[in-house]
């Protein structure tokens, strides 16, 4: 078992120094996707059930950055163990979560809460907990219900696909979502909804969004209410950043 975190008025001080460097290296580095798919990847492990996975910093250990679903990530664990040398009692989970939220928040999107304190584990998970692009529906859910989220939830952050692109060499497949991959705005909805967006890439299971109705009603919203999406997603990620984790 990981020691507990001790949150004190030292380590909040950390904290706000490493956002301000995180945002730095962000700007610098161009590199917003990838932290926040860091982020996601580390958190998007986890089972509600046998409460095992989620926010730990497990990815950091080369048995779980080496899964398939992976591929790529490394770049940012590297990244971030630049932060983590300048200010070491920040723990890699909080510090992988951190990176997620400061570059939701640097590219314009909403501000995610985040409140410190998750433990470290070097437990690696199974690899095939995070979802696979090429099914469907029933898939996401059984993925995100897994994790204790919901419908409302896996819109929300599917929204997250406003920022970044596809990699061949990392996932086979190609390009992006919208036209500025470095903004934060609901444009990846709008683009989901449309007929003829050649040239911007839609995976499987993106298109299951606009195919399935209970999820459908969440993209028709978050299209035409960016405020409304910004709310939610504001909201799914602290969740998703918080999987497992009681704050002391
Ligand atoms: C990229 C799948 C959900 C954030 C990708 C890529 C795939 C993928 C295949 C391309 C990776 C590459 O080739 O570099 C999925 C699937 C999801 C999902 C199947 C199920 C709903 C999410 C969520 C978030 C997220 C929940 C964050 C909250 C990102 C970001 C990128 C990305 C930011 C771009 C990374 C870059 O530009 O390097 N995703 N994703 N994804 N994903 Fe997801």
């Amino acid at each position: 078992m990981a020691l507990p975190v001790v949150v004190d008025a030292e380590y909040l001080k950390q904290i706000e120094k490493a956002r301000r460097d995180l945002r730095a290296l962000i700007a610098n580095r161009n590199c917003a996707p990838l932290m926040l798919r860091l982020a996601w990847h580390d958190a998007g492990t986890y089972d509600a059930i046998s409460k095992t996975g989620g926010p730990n910093g497990s990815i950091r250990n080369e048995e779980e950055y080496s899964h398939g679903a992976n591929n790529g990530l490394k770049k940012a664990i590297d990244f971030c163990e630049e932060v983590k040398a300048k200010h070491p009692r920040i723990s890699y989970a909080d510090l992988y979560q951190l990176a997620g939220v400061v570059a939701v928040e640097v590219t314009g999107g909403p501000t995610v809460n985040f409140v410190p304190g998750r433990r470290d584990s070097k437990i690696c998970t199974r690899d095939g907990r995070l979802p696979d692009a090429k099914k469907g529906e029933s898939h996401l859910r059984d993925i995100f219900y897994r994790m204790g989220l919901t419908d409302k939830d896996i819109v929300a952050l599917s929204g997250a696909h406003t920022l970044g692109r596809a990699h061949p060499e990392r996932s086979g497949f190609d390009g992006a979502w919208t036209e500025d991959p470095l903004k934060f705005d609901n444009s990846y909805f709008e683009i989901l909804l449309e007929e003829d967006s050649a040239g911007l890439l839609k995976l499987p299971t993106d298109r299951a969004l606009v195919d399935d109705p209970e999820f459908r009603r969440y993209v028709e919203l978050y299209a035409k209410d960016e405020d409304a999406f910004f709310r939610d997603y504001a909201e799914s990620h602290k969740k998703l950043s918080e999987l497992g984790f009681v704050p002391s």
